[in-house]
Formats: C-alpha cells, sequence, structure tokens
C-alpha cells in the first residue's frame, strides 16, 4: 500500500545503513581529527541484526519501496554481508544494490553476485594515485579499487561509480576518469560536495557546480542530456554523443531535489530518517526489540513518512551549513 508525505512525496527508496565503520578516513566524510583513535563507533549489540533488518525491510516493502540501498560507513565490513543479501533478495523483486569504497569487493564480488545482488555503486574520487591516497587518508591504492571494479563486472554485477568533487582537491581528476569510464558500460555520477554531518568543514567555495563539471567534459567529448529514467532519480543524466555510454551529475548543492525525494533511510543502529540532514531520527530498533508485531511497525513507519515536511537541501543557506546534523558515516549515503 502506497504512502505520501506532506508534499504528497511516496516512499520508494530505503537506505540501510549496516555498520558506522570505515576502512577510509575520506576527508570530505570522516576526517581523521575526527574519526580517529578515540571515536567511539556502536558497539556490536546497538547493530540491528540481519533478522531485524529483514523484518524491517520487508514491511517498507509493504509500503511501496521498491529499492533497497545498502550502505555503511563501508557496508562489505560487516562480517557475512552476503548471508543479508540473500536474504533481502527473498523479499522479491526488488532493485538491490551497495555502495562500496570496493576495497573488499574484489573477494566478496562473486558471492554478493551469488546472494541476488542486482548491482553495485563504488565510490572513487580520482585515478591519480597520489590524489586518491590523499583523499582516503589511509593510503590505500587505487589500483585495488579498479581491481574490485572488474572484479564485480566479471561477477555479472552493473556498476556506476560515484566521484565526489571537491574544489582543489580532485577537480583536476574529473576528466580523466571521464575519459578512463567511457567506453566501459560503467556510468559514472559526479557528486556536488555537500555539507553533511558536521565534521567535514564544509564551505560553498568547496563545491564544483555540476554545470561546470558537465561543460568540462562536454568540451573534450560532446554530451546530450537524457530524460529522467525514474521519478526522483537523483543523478541528471548525459549520453556521449559518439554512443561511448552515459555520465550523471548530482547536483543536490546548486540544484536541489527534494522536490521528487522517495528516500528513507535507516541508521546502523535502527533509527529511522526521512532525510540525510534530519537532526534527528526515529527508533525503530526499540519498537521490533519491544515485542511489537509487523503491523504496529509498520503503522510507526506510516506516522512518521506521514509526517515528513523534509526539503533540506531546497531551504539550504550559509547558517543551516553549520548546524549539528547526523554524519553520513551513520546514516549512510
Ligand atoms: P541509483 O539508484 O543508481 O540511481 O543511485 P542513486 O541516484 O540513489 O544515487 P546513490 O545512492 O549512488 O547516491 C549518490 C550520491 O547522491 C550520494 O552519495 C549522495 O551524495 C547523493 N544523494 C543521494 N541521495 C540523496 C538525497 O536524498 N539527498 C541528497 N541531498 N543527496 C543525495
Ligand atoms: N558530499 C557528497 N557526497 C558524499 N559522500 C560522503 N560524504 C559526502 C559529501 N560530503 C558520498 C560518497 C559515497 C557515498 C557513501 O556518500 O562519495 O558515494
Ligand atoms: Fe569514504 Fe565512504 Fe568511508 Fe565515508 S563511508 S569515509 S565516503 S569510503
Ligand atoms: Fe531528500 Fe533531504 Fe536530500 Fe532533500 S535534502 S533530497 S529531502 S534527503
Amino acid at each position: 500500500m502506497e504512502v505520501l508525505d506532506t508534499l504528497a512525496r511516496p516512499l520508494r527508496d530505503l537506505r540501510i545503513s549496516v555498520t558506522d565503520r570505515c576502512n577510509f578516513r575520506c576527508v570530505y566524510c570522516m576526517p581523521k581529527e575526527v574519526f580517529g583513535r578515540d571515536y567511539r563507533f556502536l558497539p556490536r549489540r546497538e547493530l540491528l541484526s540481519f533478522e531485524e533488518i529483514e523484518r524491517v525491510a520487508r514491511v517498507f516493502v509493504g509500503l511501496g519501496v521498491q529499492k533497497l540501498r545498502i550502505t555503511g560507513g563501508e557496508p562489505l565490513l560487516r562480517r557475512d554481508l552476503e548471508v543479508l543479501i540473500e536474504r533481502l533478495a527473498a523479499i522479491g523483486d526488488l532493485d538491490l544494490t551497495l555502495t562500496t569504497n570496493a576495497a573488499l569487493l574484489a573477494q566478496k564480488a562473486q558471492a554478493l553476485a551469488d546472494a541476488g545482488l542486482t548491482r553495485v555503486t563504488v565510490s572513487l574520487d580520482s585515478l591519480d594515485d597520489e590524489v586518491f591516497r590523499a583523499m582516503n587518508d589511509v593510503d590505500f591504492p587505487v589500483a585495488r579499487v579498479l581491481a574490485g571494479i572488474d572484479a564485480a563486472a566479471e561477477a555479472g554485477l552493473p556498476v556506476k561509480v560515484n566521484v565526489v568533487v571537491k574544489r582543489g582537491l580532485n577537480d583536476g581528476s574529473v576528466l580523466d576518469i571521464a575519459r578512463r569510464f567511457r567506453g566501459t558500460g560503467h556510468p559514472v555520477r559526479f557528486i556536488e560536495y555537500m555539507d553533511v554531518g558536521a565534521t567535514n568543514g564544509w564551505r560553498t567555495d568547496d563545491v564544483v557546480p555540476a554545470a561546470e563539471i558537465v561543460a568540462s567534459i562536454g568540451a573534450e567529448f560532446p554530451l546530450e542530456p537524457l530524460e529522467a529514467s525514474y521519478r526522483g532519480e537523483v543523478a541528471e543524466r548525459y549520453r556521449y554523443r559518439d554512443g561511448a555510454g552515459e555520465i550523471g551529475v548530482i547536483a543536490s548543492v546548486t540544484q536541489p531535489f527534494c522536490g521528487d525525494c522517495t528516500r528513507a533511510r535507516i541508521s546502523a543502529d535502527g533509527k529511522l530518517y526521512t532525510c540525510l540532514f534530519a537532526l534527528r531520527g526515529h527508533d525503530l530498533r526499540a519498537i521490533l526489540r519491544s515485542g511489537a508485531g509487523d503491523t504496529e511497525v509498520e503503522d510507526t513507519i506510516r506516522a512518521v513518512w506521514e509526517r515528513r515536511t523534509d526539503r533540506y537541501s531546497e531551504l539550504r543557506t550559509q547558517e543551516t551549513g553549520r548546524l549539528r546534523k547526523v554524519e553520513m558515516s551513520y546514516i549512510g549515503g
């Protein structure tokens, strides 16, 4: 049964974070000064179990969700993730996907594909090894990420590549990445650096507008815009006129897309967030662990969604950039 929020947006997409930990310390997401030795990550008992995740996902699917995305932190750090994928795949005919930094993908790709994952999205911010190592801040070599992408493709998983572009850091890598993935069948999406969380020191000047990215790629390889492939698609897509595939840009800062936002998020400890920039979540884990039946879980989710008013990116100002928001590594990208 469909459920609509106060702005008549249906609930279509559920993003589930399975861990708040990561083996990278990307400077725009988990800066080392904050997420260093003393940072208190969630203890294991606080995480939703696979049973709890499956149960909650089934309820969401009953409310109209068609896409499940597993995120983190880094989701491949969660032990036996393929077991969860198998359980979620059994729910029904869903788009079941994963966002990963691909550090562990080469060894996991086949098991994930066998478990029923439908595709994978890999974060990759530069092909220049030195820039990449500086951005992940754990000295991780880019070659291993590329090997992860190849392994996923060999396992039969369609791959998308996500690039967060930060001015002065990796804007010089945009064309390299476009050249490298043209003709491979892996669409690349360039993402405007956002003011998520409260730790990355975001400034407007750090954002490279999507229009600038499209212009610079288009100057080398002529592009033409494509129609959105579904309502609420986050990326604006373009095809190479010579037929070498497509790119996308995610302009959440310069052209916000809240009007069509059909996404809910569950943090690793089972809180339901109706916006990436929410200050607070609704504790589903407490309900799941209270002995409540599925109807009660469903009623709670429906009530939260029906009250939903979020449109942060449309309201963003210099001041809201400094609000104390939840971290992306906790809530999931
Ligand atoms: P597809 O299902 O492949 O179309 O992926 P998607 O469009 O859902 O995008 P993906 O999950 O790969 O997200 C890419 C990036 O877009 C994220 O890492 C965020 O930076 C940004 N993003 C995704 N969802 C939202 C959202 O709801 N709000 C905002 N402001 N940004 C988002
Ligand atoms: N702005 C935009 N995207 C971000 N991500 C993490 N932090 C930010 C940010 N500040 C993206 C990553 C990855 C996903 C997990 O979230 O690039 O694609
Ligand atoms: Fe980087 Fe993703 Fe890890 Fe954040 S969660 S530090 S973006 S790899
Ligand atoms: Fe959706 Fe919030 Fe992002 Fe707007 S800012 S698109 S409401 S998650």
